[in-house]
This record gives structure tokens, C-alpha cells and sequence, in this order.
């Protein structure tokens, strides 16, 4: 039970951080110096998945480009003795990672964009990272999820708790805990009014999932602001299957807001080797 594959749904229009993302992809946005689909790829590697399948649209070139081979800078940086640089490039992609793109024809929803890569997955279990919520953890989420999953043996959704105010922006989970960590699932619904919120657990952008996903996502009709999602495949799924969600340990941002965006900026930036010191005391110097 060891999870090889995964999927990045990037098709999405990225509205609310228009006009940024009117003709790049907001998964190209960059945190500090790396864009945020980077970062989603290398917790994915990180977990085990060496198979990353890419949900992409219109616009969304930028991103096969960023995983391709850049044979003129790599020449340009080995003339110029830049070893440094040229391993960064480099280790943009590992030479045992595989990339995949499919296409998602309209921005139906992410249960949609999901069910566009049923057929590149078949019949294993399977990761999904949104790379606009950026995790930061230690272990990385999705391979504190990998172990669970190993333990478990079913889907796993990351959740978080959320204000009781904000629960329209996610899916909400109920269910009976384990442990201090793990959630037995017996309720999961897309972005409830805090009064219909069965909980204050909200569903972060990481999953692995049962392949018996597919089928249940595919029977349900359109949702939420008229989208095939995500969140009612896996209410599909609950009839027949056990479905865990998981406490992670460690800071998740929405990147796909623009504050989210700019606290990773600023926190990042601050944790980082080289910028960090300079950079704090910059802030410093703000007298904010
Ligand atoms: P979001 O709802 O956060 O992304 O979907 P969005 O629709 O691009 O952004 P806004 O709300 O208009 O600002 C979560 C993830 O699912 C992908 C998005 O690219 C994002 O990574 N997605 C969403 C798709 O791939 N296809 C879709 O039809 C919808």
C-alpha cells in the first residue's frame, strides 16, 4: 500500500488573485524564490510519489516548462562556472520523477479535474496536493499522511480546525476520533454556513485517496457554485469505504488568497538561510 502517484490540479481560473493570474497560473507564484507548485511537488517526492500527474488548461504551459529541460541556461550557467545555480536547476525535476499532463477542457471543479486523471492513475491509491495551500512541516504533510496511510489502509483527508466564521471556504469533516490525530469520518460537506457546519474541522489541500473515488465522483451531480467536487465524491465514498481525516502537524497558508500569499512571503522569507537575518532586520527597521 505505498502511494507512487500523484495528481496537481492546476486547471483552475485563480480569481480571487486576479490580476495576477490573468495570463500565468497561480500555481506559478512564487513564495520568496520558488513557485508554489514546486513546493507541492517536492513534499509529494519527499512522501515517495515519484509519478506527478498534472491536471492542467489554458495558460498553464508555464508549468510543464518549469518541470522541462532548460538546455540553454543549463550551458549558459556551466560556461559560466555557476555549479551552484546549475544544481538548483537541476533539482527542479530528480531524475527518477516522472511528469504527466492531462488536460481539463473546462474548469468544472476539482472533483472534475481529479476524474480527468482517472485513467493515467488506475486502480492504485493516489495523493492530491492544491499547491495554493502551501504546508510547511516537518516531517512534510503528505508524508506524515504516507505513514498513516500505511497503518490505515484507506483514505485520508487533511484537515485542520478553522474558525467557526470561515467554514464557507472549505470542506467540513464530522466524525468519531481514534486518537489524538486520527478522525473516523462519518459526515463530510462542502463549504457549509457556519450553522450548518458539523464541525470546525476543515479539509486542507492534501489527500490520498482510494481509487473507489473515481466511480463515486463521476455519479454525483454537479455541487456547490454548480462544480463537480471533490468533497461529495469522498461523501460517495464514506457509504462504502472507511475514510480517515488527519490532524496534521505543522503550518498550512492559502496561497490562492492574497493574503495567505503574502504571510508565506513574509514567514518564509524570515526562515530563510540566506535572506532570513537581512530581512528581519529590514522588517525592524519598518517600526510597524
Ligand atoms: P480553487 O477553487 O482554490 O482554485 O481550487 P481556483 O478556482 O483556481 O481559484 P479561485 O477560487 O477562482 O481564486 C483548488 C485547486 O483546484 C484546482 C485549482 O487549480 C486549485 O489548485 N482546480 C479547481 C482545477 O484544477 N480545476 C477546476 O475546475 C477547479
Amino acid at each position: 500500500m505505498k502511494v507512487s502517484k500523484a495528481i496537481f490540479p492546476v486547471a483552475g481560473l485563480g480569481t480571487r488573485f486576479l490580476p495576477a493570474t490573468k495570463a500565468q497560473p497561480k500555481e506559478m507564484l512564487p513564495i520568496v524564490d520558488k513557485p508554489l507548485i514546486q513546493y507541492a511537488v517536492e513534499e509529494a517526492y519527499a512522501a515517495g510519489v515519484r509519478e506527478m500527474i498534472f491536471v492542467t488548461g489554458r495558460h498553464k504551459r508555464p508549468i510543464e516548462d518549469h518541470f522541462d529541460m532548460t538546455l540553454e541556461l543549463e550551458v549558459a550557467l556551466e560556461q559560466a562556472g555557476k555549479q551552484e545555480l546549475l544544481e538548483v536547476v537541476h533539482g527542479v525535476k530528480p531524475d527518477d520523477m516522472e511528469c504527466i499532463y492531462v488536460r481539463q477542457p473546462q474548469a468544472l471543479g476539482l472533483g472534475h479535474a481529479v476524474l480527468c486523471a482517472q485513467r493515467l492513475v488506475g486502480n492504485d491509491p493516489f495523493a492530491v496536493l492544491l499547491a495554493d495551500d502551501l504546508m510547511v512541516g516537518s516531517p512534510p504533510v503528505l508524508a506524515q499522511m504516507a505513514e498513516q496511510f500505511k497503518e490505515w489502509r484507506a483514505s485520508i483527508i487533511a484537515v485542520q480546525e478553522v474558525p467557526a466564521e470561515h467554514t464557507r471556504r472549505y470542506g467540513i469533516v464530522a466524525g468519531k476520533p481514534v486518537d489524538d490525530r486520527m478522525v473516523d469520518v462519518q459526515r463530510i460537506v462542502e463549504k457549509p454556513a457556519p450553522e450548518a457546519a458539523p464541525s470546525n474541522l476543515g479539509v486542507a489541500g492534501r489527500y490520498i485517496l482510494t481509487p473507489g473515488v473515481f466511480h463515486e465522483i463521476a455519479n454525483q451531480p454537479r455541487g456547490v457554485g454548480g462544480e463537480i467536487q471533490l468533497t461529495d465524491g469522498i461523501a460517495g465514498l464514506l457509504r462504502r469505504e472507511k475514510v480517515f481525516a488527519y490532524r496534521y502537524e505543522g503550518e498550512r497558508y492559502d496561497c490562492g488568497s492574497k493574503e495567505g500569499f503574502l504571510q508565506a512571503n513574509v514567514e518564509l522569507a524570515l526562515a530563510h538561510p540566506q535572506l532570513g537575518a537581512g530581512f528581519r532586520d529590514y522588517l525592524k527597521s519598518l517600526k510597524l
